[in-house]
C-alpha cells in the first residue's frame, strides 16, 4: 500500500506509533489528531511545529497530518547534549529521520538543531504554527519560554499542546506554566488528557475545541469543569479502548469473582444437599 496523506496518519497510529520510543500515552495521540483534523475541518490550515522530539513519538503525528503547502518543524538539540540542562530526553537525529523516512515519507519536514532558548531573538520567531508541542526542557526557564515562543508563533485557532503539565518528576512544567500565566501569558488552556495540557488563542475556540473533544471522547471523560488560572478545563483519562482489559471482561471476571465468593460462603455450603435434592426431584 502507498502511503500518503490519511492513510498514513491511520497507518502510523494504527501500528507503527508503537514501534517509536517516546513518552506520549495513545490517548493523547489520538486527541492530537484527532484536533489537527479538526482544525483543517473548519479551515485552519497551517504549520506545524514541536520542540522536544527524542525519537519522534509525536512529532510523526505533526508531520502525518500535514498536507500540500504545510511543513511540521522538528526543534531539538539533537547531539548538542550539553544543552540539554535537565536531561529530559534525549534526541537522536539518525534514528528521527529514519523514523520520518518510514513513517512519514511523504510530509515536507525542516528539521532545526538549536535549544529553543536561542529561538526566540531569531527568524524562527516569525513563523506561525497551527499546532505546537512543547516538549523540550522540562526546567522552569524553559517551560516559560517555550510556551511565550508557541504564543508568539500563533494564528488564530492555533493549540499548543504541553508535555508533562502533572508530573512529579518534573515540577518545572508547572512552575514556568504559572510563571508565563502570571507573566500574562495570553494562550487559553482548554483541556487536558494524560500527560497533556491543550491550550489555544482565545475564549470562542477553547469552547469551541473543549466541546468537539466531549463530542468525539466522550467515553474518556474524568472531570468538567476544573478552574486552572481562570479558565474552565475539562480534564480526560485513558480511554477505556485503551485499558488493559476491555470493561465487558472486566465485568465477567467481577461477576465471577461473586458469584465464587457466595459459593464459598458457610450457608451456601450448608444448603447444598437441599439444592442437590430439589435437583434431583424437579
Ligand atoms: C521528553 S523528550 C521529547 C519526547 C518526544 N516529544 C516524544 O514524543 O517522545 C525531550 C527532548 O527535548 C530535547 N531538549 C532538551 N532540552 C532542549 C532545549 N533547550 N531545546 C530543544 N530541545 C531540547 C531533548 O534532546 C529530548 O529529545
Amino acid at each position: 500500500m502507498e502511503l500518503t496523506g490519511q492513510n498514513s496518519l491511520d497507518h502510523y497510529l494504527g501500528g507503527g506509533i508503537k514501534e517509536v520510543v517516546g513518552w506520549l500515552s495513545l490517548t493523547s495521540a489520538e486527541f492530537i489528531a484527532h484536533l489537527a483534523r479538526f482544525q483543517t475541518s473548519i479551515g485552519i490550515t497551517g504549520d506545524t511545529c514541536e520542540i522536544g522530539i527524542h525519537h519522534g513519538k509525536l512529532f510523526l503525528i505533526l508531520a502525518n497530518v500535514t498536507s500540500g503547502n504545510e511543513r511540521a518543524v522538528a526543534v531539538d538539540i539533537f547531539s548538542d547534549q550539553h544543552k540539554n540542562v535537565d536531561q529530559s530526553g534525549y534526541g537522536d537525529r539518525e534514528i528521527f529521520e529514519g523514523h520520518l523516512r518510514k513513517f512519514a515519507p511523504h510530509s515536507a519536514v525542516d528539521i532545526v538543531q538549536e535549544s529553543s532558548l536561542d529561538l526566540t531573538n531569531s527568524d524562527f520567531a516569525k513563523r506561525k504554527f497551527r499546532m505546537f508541542s512543547v516538549d523540550g526542557g522540562h526546567t522552569s526557564e524553559i517551560t516559560q519560554n517555550d510556551l511565550a515562543l508557541a504564543q508568539t508563533c500563533a494564528i488564530p485557532g492555533s493549540i499548543v499542546v504541553l508535555d508533562d503539565i502533572l508530573n512529579s518528576h518534573w515540577l518545572g512544567v508547572i512552575e514556568g506554566t504559572a510563571r508565563y500565566f502570571i507573566a500574562s501569558g495570553g494562550l487559553v488552556p482548554f483541556a487536558i488528557s494524560p500527560n497533556k495540557l491543550y491550550l489555544t488563542t482565545s475564549d470562542d475556540f477553547a469552547r469551541r475545541y473543549a466541546d468537539e473533544l466531549k463530542r468525539a471522547f466522550k467515553d474518556a471523560i474524568s472531570k468538567e469543569p476544573v478552574e486552572f488560572f481562570g479558565s474552565q478545563l475539562v480534564v480526560f483519562g485513558e480511554r477505556p479502548s485503551h485499558w488493559h482489559v476491555p470493561p465487558a471482561e472486566l465485568e465477567l471476571a467481577r461477576a465471577r469473582h461473586e458469584l465464587t465468593t457466595i459459593r464459598n460462603t458457610i450457608s451456601w455450603r450448608i444448603t447444598a444437599p437441599l439444592r442437590w435434592v430439589r435437583s434431583a426431584f424437579s
